[in-house]
């Protein structure tokens, strides 16, 4: 990935398009006089927007078929009435976030929910473990389709996620799909998770028709 987007900004470099690298080298050339550094700077942003795109949502798709499979009757229901479609993704992020945990540094020293941070201290927002706050949401330990809960799966304020849009509609492709075409699908074992605690991983499903 290194060499192909190295290239890729090399490329656009020399014939810009209406392309996002083409943009952001633009942007850039604004900002940073040194177009060495312009352009290193446009290598991280196209990387980054890779690996927030990719693994974040190839987690949602598996946890979402995952989570259906393993509450057939909520799979059902939502078969018959796919205008739930989106509630029931909204369920599937809350009830397992693919990024469970965000990081912050204090700007300056402050005081969070009663917790002294100093400045340039490091803060580790556990967005897993608040999904699942008894005092934020009721039953929090059930998976119900029909939650319709607010979260924070896509982080919140300024950095908000950028492809959240194109996330949901990717997870709303595939569920639309996958209820309609693979109705008798299930669970044929045990899912394998990946050893991982901020970025959520699932490394096997097995799934088979019925
Ligand atoms: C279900 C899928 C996704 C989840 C759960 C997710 C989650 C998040 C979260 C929690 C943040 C905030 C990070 C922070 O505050 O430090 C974020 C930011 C971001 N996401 Fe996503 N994301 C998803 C899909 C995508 C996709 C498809 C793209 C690109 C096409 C994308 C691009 C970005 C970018 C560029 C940012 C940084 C925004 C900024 O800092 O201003 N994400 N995402």
């Amino acid at each position: 990935m290194r060499e192909y987007f190295t290239a890729l900004v090399k490329g656009r470099r020399r014939n810009p398009g209406t392309d996002p690298i083409s943009s952001w080298i633009a942007v850039w050339d604004d900002l940073e006089p040194d177009r060495a550094a312009a352009d290193e700077a446009v290598f991280h942003l196209a990387l980054f927007m890779v690996l927030a795109a990719l693994e974040t949502t190839s987690h949602v798709l598996a946890g979402a078929v995952r989570l259906l499979l393993e509450h057939p009757r909520q799979r059902d229901w939502l078969r018959t009435r796919p205008e739930h479609i989106p509630g029931a993704l909204d369920e599937v992020l809350r009830y397992d976030a693919p990024i469970h945990m965000i990081s912050r540094v204090a700007p300056e020293d402050t005081v969070l929910a009663g917790v002294t941070i100093r400045e340039n201290e490091m803060v580790q927002l556990m967005v897993g473990a608040a999904h699942h706050d008894p005092r934020q949401y009721a039953d929090p330990e059930l998976f119900d389709i029909r939650r319709r809960s607010p979260h924070l799966s896509f982080g919140g304020g300024i950095h908000f996620c950028l492809g959240s849009a194109l996330a949901r509609m990717e997870a709303e492709c595939l569920l639309t799909a996958l209820l309609q075409r693979l109705p008798g699908l299930q669970l044929a074992g045990a899912p394998g998770w990946a050893s991982r605690v901020a970025f959520r991983r699932l490394i096997t499903l097995p799934v088979a028709r019925a």
